[in-house]
């Protein structure tokens, strides 16, 4: 059987073609979210039809998820963030039993069991502390690109102390280091801190066990990864596709919804 998976998130939409019985994804697409959530998921769902070379007919089952989940036409299901995730890192790491999901605008953390299914959950939703929104503000700030925060952080002998996680806070502090002449690699470390923190926050009333899959766009900054091993005192998997993890987990369960 063939499924798709379609994530519209605030950001950035994604989705993932499946070939069900083999659990290997035959096509997948990245884009930006825009204005429209509807015309995202439709140009995502197409994009990744393209990449596996398969007509739009092809698709058996499907399910979107996501914020933008409710906008997206065509769909034989919408199902929750959390269960998609949860889904997909279990579907990737079958001793996964911690999910930690770094979005652009919201940050989730998800207790799975032994099969996978969530059993308890956490999510800040209500702010950009902690979120991708938060390094995007900063890398701005510090007149660095995004993609190489990271890195920077990575090479910082030591991490400048933030005392605000707060995204607006925390930019003027970030503004008044700069004038201070502060090393900017020090200060992206202390940043990547500050999202270590508040996810630790964030995860205070879970019982986080290994193993632990970090996904979402955030996974992608190396300095993040590291921070929050060493704020955890764990090792933690990011999947080659951190981003993809919730729209390959969409996929799954249109499979066995459709089973
Ligand atoms: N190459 C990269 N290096 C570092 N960070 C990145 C990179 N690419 C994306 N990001 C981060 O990923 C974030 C977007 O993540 P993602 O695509 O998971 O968000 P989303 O699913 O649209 O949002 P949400 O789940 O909150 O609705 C950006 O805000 C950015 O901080
Ligand atoms: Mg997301």
């Amino acid at each position: 059987m063939i499924t798709a998976g379609i994530d519209v998130g605030a950001l950035t939409a994604k989705a993932v073609v499946l070939d069900f019985d083999t659990g290997r994804p035959l096509g997948r697409c990245l884009m930006p979210t825009g204005a429209s959530p509807e015309q995202a998921g439709e140009t995502a769902l197409a994009g990744a039809l393209e990449d596996a070379g398969l007509e739009a007919d092809a698709i058996q089952a499907s399910v979107a998820t996501g914020y933008g989940r409710g906008a997206v036409q065509g769909v034989d299901w919408r199902i929750t963030e959390i269960s998609c995730h949860a889904r997909g890192a279990w579907h990737l790491m079958p001793e996964a039993r911690t999910v930690i999901d770094l979005g652009g605008q919201d940050a989730k953390a998800i207790c799975l069991d032994e099969a996978g299914w969530p059993l308890d959950f956490e999510m800040n939703d209500r702010c950009a502390a902690g979120t991708g929104r938060f390094l995007e503000v900063m890398a701005a700030a510090l007149d660095v690109q995004l993609e190489e925060l990271g890195e920077l952080a990575a090479s910082a002998n030591s991490a400048a102390a933030l005392s605000s996680t707060c995204t607006v806070f925390a930019e003027s502090e970030v503004i008044s280091l700069l004038a201070e002449n502060r090393d900017v690699a020090e200060i992206a470390a202390g940043l990547c801190e500050t999202i270590a923190q508040r996810t630790m926050q964030m995860t205070n009333r879970l019982q986080v066990r290994p193993e632990l899959v970090l996904c979402g766009g955030v996974a992608l900054n190396a300095g993040v990864h590291r921070a929050m091993e060493r704020a955890l005192g764990m090792k933690i998997v990011v999947p080659p596709e951190p981003q993809l993890v919730g729209a390959l987990g969409a996929a799954i369960l249109a499979g066995e919804r459709a089973g």
